[in-house]
């Protein structure tokens, strides 16, 4: 609560105005986002399904090639629809491996201890609750076997691109050479389906960014009246940053509990999201920057989404 207070308060009297897209993830923020994932415009998980049900096959022999015995990890498994594929590939190849999905979600980590070994059998499942890297350093004292660790979804992509090479750092710190690292990144494309998907017909993505708003109004005793805020996703063909803003439609304050108030003028903006897209290029160059060795590209049947599979070097 104080955290979250001052991260918003500090966003809101930066000029220009900012807030952290990690607080979109509330309980009515997470059932947004799933909403996102069937709109029409929103490709990056049909994409990124089209590799994991086509492709898990592949993925699973290299695996299964390097190590006789290792952990999955998966930062941030969801529902685990798309990794799910790839689980079966495994368990079906008589390897010898333990899945740990780590999310801050209690509730999605206790879903997944209890449906997933009824769907894969005798798979082992060991979920992990709370901040990746203070898992991935738990994990340390409970295996010492070689890692293969899903990033999936472009979650990267809501890093700024600037501080990329430097979490990949922190996580090759958590790894051991030879380990395996598989990134869902979305890739550089038409404009207008970038656009498209971050500003659906159905408006879910604008209701996912004003549900911070309200967020803020009920935790925070603030007063913001979403109706008067608008969404304006941008896209840069040349830094292939996608970026949302909810802007103010009018001049007008806006109360946040007792501790004063926030000035808008018509048209100023919030930043509220980077949603980065890369080349291949990029992400070769990304790879070898943080230590890691590229070991293949999986591209959907558009070549819309690459998961990029990384040795630790
Ligand atoms: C979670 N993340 C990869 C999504 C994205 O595409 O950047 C979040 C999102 N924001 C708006 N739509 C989806």
């Amino acid at each position: 609560m104080n955290e979250f207070f001052e991260d918003i308060w500090r966003g809101l009297n930066a000029s220009p105005k900012y807030m952290e897209s990690k607080y979109f993830y509330d309980e009515a923020g997470d059932a947004i986002f799933q909403e996102i994932m069937n709109v029409p415009e929103y490709y990056l998980t049909k994409s990124e399904m089209d590799i994991f049900s086509s492709q898990s096959g592949k993925l699973a022999d290299i695996i299964a090639n390097q190590f006789a015995a290792f952990d999955v990890i998966e930062l941030g498994p969801g529902d685990c629809t798309k990794s799910i594929h790839l689980l079966k590939e495994l368990a079906s190849r008589k390897t010898d491996f333990t899945y740990y999905p780590i999310d801050i979600s209690t509730n999605i980590i206790n879903q997944l201890d209890r449906t997933l070994p009824s769907i894969v059998p005798g798979m082992k499942v060991a979920g992990l609750n709370g901040d990746y890297f203070d898992m991935l350093d738990e994990l340390k004292d409970m295996s010492t076997r070689n890692k293969v660790v899903l990033f999936l979804g472009s979650s990267i992509g809501n890093i700024p691109l600037e501080n990329t090479v430097d979490f990949f750092k922190a996580l090759k710190s958590h790894l051991s050479p030879g380990d395996l690292i598989l990134t869902g990144f979305d890739l550089k494309k038409d404009p207008n389906v970038i656009l498209a998907a971050y500003n659906d017909k159905a408006g879910v993505t604008k209701r996912f960014n004003l549900n911070l708003l309200t967020r803020i109004n009920n935790t925070l005793d603030a007063d913001f009246d979403t109706a008067q805020f608008a969404h304006a996703p941008t896209y840069s063909e040349e830094t292939g940053a996608c970026e949302s803003y909810l802007v103010s439609m009018k001049k007008q304050r806006v109360r946040v509990g007792e501790v004063g108030w926030i000035h808008f003028d018509e048209g100023e903006r919030i930043y509220m999201e980077v949603s980065q897209k890369y080349t291949t290029k990029q992400v070769d160059d990304i790879a070898v920057a943080a230590g890691f060795e590229p070991v293949h590209h999986f591209y959907d049947s558009k070549e819309w989404f690459m998961d990029a599979l990384w040795k630790c070097a």
